[in-house]
């Protein structure tokens, strides 16, 4: 191949631009053409295409977001869209496509390379719910960012005797609030894997408050957790373009419930948007360059509907069939470790 495209689509994931670096170091030294395509696939099919020189990836790999830009599409959604996109891509003569992304992105390079097209793609977002592989770039980063929001929440829920609520990012997986949960020491983690009742969260709260003489709480949810009987829902009327609730809000109503049911005081941080856009940490920068490696190294050692995963302490390619459409979950275990600490 003498000329390939890189796309990053879905949400941005601290780490990002640590890939695309890393393909056009591999590139240059190859003398293999890296275009990058521009805001997604609507990009490509805007004509959005240039080749990525050393000044684009120069002084990147310590940015968050991606000098690409980022956005969630609707192409691939219907029959007929790979072709459009294939065309798209051989007009600028790409010959193959590295696709930066989560669930989502990791499904339309499914479809194209189903579709003939050489596609390979590179796991990154911080809700590392993608199936295939143990870590996700932009995953580690957000975790570091919740767990220091946490030690920085628990001095003024301490100094205030307040239960403080963190609503963390996740939309269908609770990993970024587990494991921040168990850095940060949270009392309580509540995720979308598994429903809770308000009756078991106030009575641990309690418990503490009372039995063990603690004067403050630290509660961590997931925006996607859902109680058993539906107060707390994270699905508002609110959509985005692909027609997926917008999430965010879960925090406020359980500070709220826990304040009505308890009489202590109660409040939420959510942290929201500032997950995905910390700096980001040594391991995911590390992790971008090491996936991204191997990712290039199958599509051009000819392979195609391949993922880069990491598998143990080792990148392994995992066909894309294995990744399209599933999701990594909490497991009861990671979820009990979690709970040891309340
Ligand atoms: O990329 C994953 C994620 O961070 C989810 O946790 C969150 O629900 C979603 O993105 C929000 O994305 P946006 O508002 O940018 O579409």
């Amino acid at each position: 191949m003498k000329r390939i495209g890189v796309i990053t689509s879905g949400g941005d994931a601290p780490g990002t631009n640590a890939c695309i670096r890393t393909l056009a170091r591999r590139c240059l030294y190859d003398g293999v053409e890296l275009c990058g395509i521009f805001d997604s696939w609507d990009g490509l099919l805007k004509d959005k295409v240039r080749p990525l020189t050393r000044d684009d990836v120069t002084n990147i790999v310590q940015r968050a977001g991606t000098i690409l830009r980022s956005a969630r599409s609707r192409l691939f959604l219907a029959p007929g869209d790979a072709e459009v996109a294939k065309a798209a891509l051989a007009k600028h003569g790409l010959e193959g496509l590295i696709v930066i992304g989560g669930n989502g992105s990791q499904t339309a390079a499914h479809i194209l390379a189903q579709s003939g097209y050489p596609c390979v793609g590179v796991p990154k977002t911080i809700d590392n719910d993608l199936a295939g592989t143990e870590l996700t770039v932009g995953f580690l980063t957000a975790v570091e960012t919740a767990t220091a929001a946490l030690d920085n929440l628990r001095a003024t829920a301490e100094a205030h005797n307040r239960v403080m609520v963190v609503e963390v990012m996740g939309r269908n997986v609770g990993w970024i609030a587990v494991e921040c949960g168990i850095a940060g020491g949270a009392d309580i983690v509540l995720i979308p894997e598994f429903e809770f009742t308000l009756e078991e969260v106030c009575a641990r709260i309690e418990k503490r408050h009372t039995t063990l003489d603690r004067n403050y709480s630290l509660v961590v949810i997931a925006e996607g957790a859902i109680d058993k009987v539906g107060v707390i829902d994270p699905k508002g009327t609110a959509q985005d373009k692909l027609g997926r609730p917008k999430l965010g809000g879960v925090g406020p109503m359980l500070a709220r419930e826990i304040e009505d049911r308890l009489g202590y005081d109660a409040r939420c941080t959510t942290l929201g948007y500032l997950q995905r856009s910390a700096a980001p940490c040594a391991a995911d920068r590390i992790l971008a360059t090491r996936v991204t490696d191997k990712a290039y190294d199958l599509l051009l050692g000819g392979e195609s509907g391949m993922m880069a995963g990491l598998q143990g302490r080792d990148v392994k390619p995992v066909p894309l069939a294995d990744v399209a459409g599933k999701e990594k979950r909490v497991t009861r275990a990671w979820a009990r470790l979690a709970e040891l600490f309340g």
